[in-house]
């Protein structure tokens, strides 16, 4: 008997309220999803050029099925297109579109057409209604959802944003079947994120299950993506501009944040990869303190380890060129810190993150120094 794999997630933020709707093959009925939340708008498709050759028609036909009139503006892929120039060349096209204000974005792609666009929408007429269409399982499982929209500056990433909800997001899981295997497993470590910072029985199922969900089983797939959204939802509606528990869903992303500015955004390595090189520091900064007992952080990384990922910085390429200090300077620049101190997402075991400030800088470099492969002095 064929399982139904479509499940629907509010994120309940009153007016600003939406849903996440998940399942196999749900572009096909994207017109109608979005005609019955917006009614009868026109379309503004910004794209990447790798999801355009697969997505774009589909998207494309889907919406005028409906009877929406659909643009599109297709933009190189990659991280160096979360920039001011390119947040530009976005504003001016809606504009040259002659855009209203009922004018509808569709982001279709991973988190940085999702961000870009996103921030587009935000800021065009002082604000317009978008979807997020997410074709990678990073952005399906959490860029997407939850309205952090932005750009990277050379002081870091995400530093110019703003918070802006979608109003709707669609989840097609059938578009991880053309994804490359080194994207499907950058999405999995924010799936194994969730986790670690909110769910030890989701955790549980996933040192079971991650095989089958970076292999692509449907049904492995569609309980990760949901569970990882609940989560995410849940959090979000609690606290949608990050005053508090919001931040818990940065576990290792201060970390990660830092060794992605020091590779230089070049693609050596992914976010997806930097954040569970980040996770691993932040368990093993948590096990130093005395905070996250020694067989949770061993499961933590033997897990991260079994799904291909690197879990010391040494083993990231052209890391030996770095330093302790270096990468606490771009740490720095994390939006967590507050007058002038930096806070850490810590844990008191999987399952259980916490934010704090109180952590000695000394031990957070010694943390870096080691997972550097520095030796320890004799
Ligand atoms: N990616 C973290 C957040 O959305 O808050």
């Amino acid at each position: 008997m064929r399982q139904d794999f479509r499940r629907t997630i509010r994120v309940a933020l009153d007016e600003r309220a939406y849903d996440i709707h998940v399942g196999e093959g749900l572009i096909a009925g994207l017109g109608a999803l979005v005609r019955s939340r917006f009614g009868q708008r026109r379309a503004f498709v910004v794209t990447d050029e790798p999801v355009a050759g697969h997505w774009l028609e589909p998207v494309r036909a889907a919406l005028e099925s409906e009877g929406l009139a659909v643009s599109h503006l297709v933009i190189p892929g990659g991280e160096a297109n979360k920039s001011f120039e390119r947040l530009r060349e976005i504003v001016n096209w809606l504009l040259d579109q002659r855009v209203d204000r009922r004018g509808l974005v569709i982001a279709l792609g991973g988190g940085i057409v999702g961000d870009i666009a996103g921030f587009a929408a935000a800021v065009t007429l002082r604000g317009l209604d978008y979807v997020q269409v997410p074709t990678t399982l990073l952005a399906q499982v959490d860029s997407s959802v939850g309205g952090k929209t932005a750009v990277n500056t050379p002081h870091g990433k995400n530093l110019v944003g703003s918070f802006h909800q979608p109003g709707l997001v669609v989840i097609d899981t059938r578009v991880l079947d053309t994804l490359p295997a080194r994207e499907v497993r950058c999405g999995y470590a924010e799936v194994v994120k969730y986790g670690l910072i909110r769910d030890h029985r989701f955790f549980d199922w996933l040192e079971a299950n991650g095989p089958k969900v970076l292999a692509g089983d449907a049904a492995a797939r569609l309980h990760a993506i949901v569970t990882s959204c609940s989560v995410k939802a849940e959090i979000v509606a609690g606290d949608e501009r990050e005053e508090g528990r919001r931040a818990l869903l940065n576990l290792g992303h201060t970390f990660g944040h830092a060794l992605e500015a020091a590779a230089g955004f070049d693609g050596t390595l992914l976010h997806g990869e930097a954040v569970a090189v980040g996770m691993e520091l932040a368990l093993g900064l948590s096990h130093r303190l005395g905070l996250c007992p020694g067989q949770d952080l061993e499961r933590a990384r033997r897990h991260l380890a079994a799904s291909g990922f690197a879990t010391r910085i040494a083993d990231i390429p052209g890391a030996g060129s770095w330093d302790a200090a270096g990468l606490i300077a771009h740490m720095r620049h994390d939006k967590k810190v507050r007058d002038g101190r930096m806070r850490f997402v810590l844990s008191r075991g999987i399952g259980d993150a916490f934010v704090t400030a109180d952590v000695d800088e000394a031990v957070v470099a010694d943390c870096l120094a080691r997972s550097l492969g520095v030796p320890e002095p004799a």
